[in-house]
């Protein structure tokens, strides 16, 4: 399933967020429709087995809270936490900060994650999750952005696919802030990297 390309939206910036955003690029009403989609479809292809969810920390919350109310499928979740960007904008060494504890061998994994930029996140836990034995892993993400890809990974499930900016809202961040965005929305520049 591809991602739809957002149209631009002049949406109104709720005024507590003016100062900080330019753009929203997506709303809320139309991240709410997607996800439903996408709860559609995953539910469609997973009939009939139980399905275990890993979930990246900390940016997939919102998305992921979202998406499993829209799919009525016995499910296990379970997290991983891999860090990538430290504080800023500019990508690092990805960290393990949190291990899984469910069992996967033997399981139909469903990899989730907000943002899908160089890859190098998902390519990790993808390894990992391989290395644990799961008999099947597909994945899932809200956002596709390939303008920053480095490999050729491609994810089974893409809420939108996304212009080269940095974005923030719906669960991702800019140095831990703006996770609480009901929306998403392009920071205004300058960012200030690793601050
Ligand atoms: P990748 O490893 O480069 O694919 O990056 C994936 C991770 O980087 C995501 O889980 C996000 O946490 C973070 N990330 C990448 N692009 C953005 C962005 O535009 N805004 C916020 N976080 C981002
Ligand atoms: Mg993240």
């Amino acid at each position: 399933m591809r991602g739809a390309v957002p149209k631009p939206t002049p949406a109104p910036i709720p005024k507590a967020w003016r100062a900080e955003i330019g753009e929203i690029l997506l709303t809320q009403a139309q991240i709410q429709s997607r996800v439903r989609q996408l709860g559609v479809a995953i539910s469609h292809d997973f009939a009939g087995r139980e399905l275990t969810l890993v979930a990246l920390l900390n940016g997939s919350v919102v998305f992921l809270a979202d998406l499993i109310r829209h799919i009525p499928l016995p499910l296990r979740l379970d997290f991983i936490g891999i860090s990538t960007y430290r504080s800023g904008t500019t990508p690092g060494k990805p960290q393990l900060t949190k291990q899984l504890q469910i069992e996967v061998h033997g399981r139909d994994v469903l990899l989730i994650d907000d943002i899908l930029d160089t890859g190098s996140t998902l390519e990790n836990a993808l390894a990992s999750l391989e290395g644990l034995g799961a008999s099947s892993v597909r994945t899932c993400v809200l956002l596709d952005k390939p303008a920053g890809r480095e490999g050729s990974l491609r994810a089974d499930y893409v809420g939108f696919t996304i212009p080269d900016a940095f974005v923030v809202g719906y669960g991702l961040d800019f140095a831990e802030r703006f996770r609480n965005l009901p929306f998403i929305g392009i920071l205004k520049p300058p960012h200030k990297p690793n601050t």
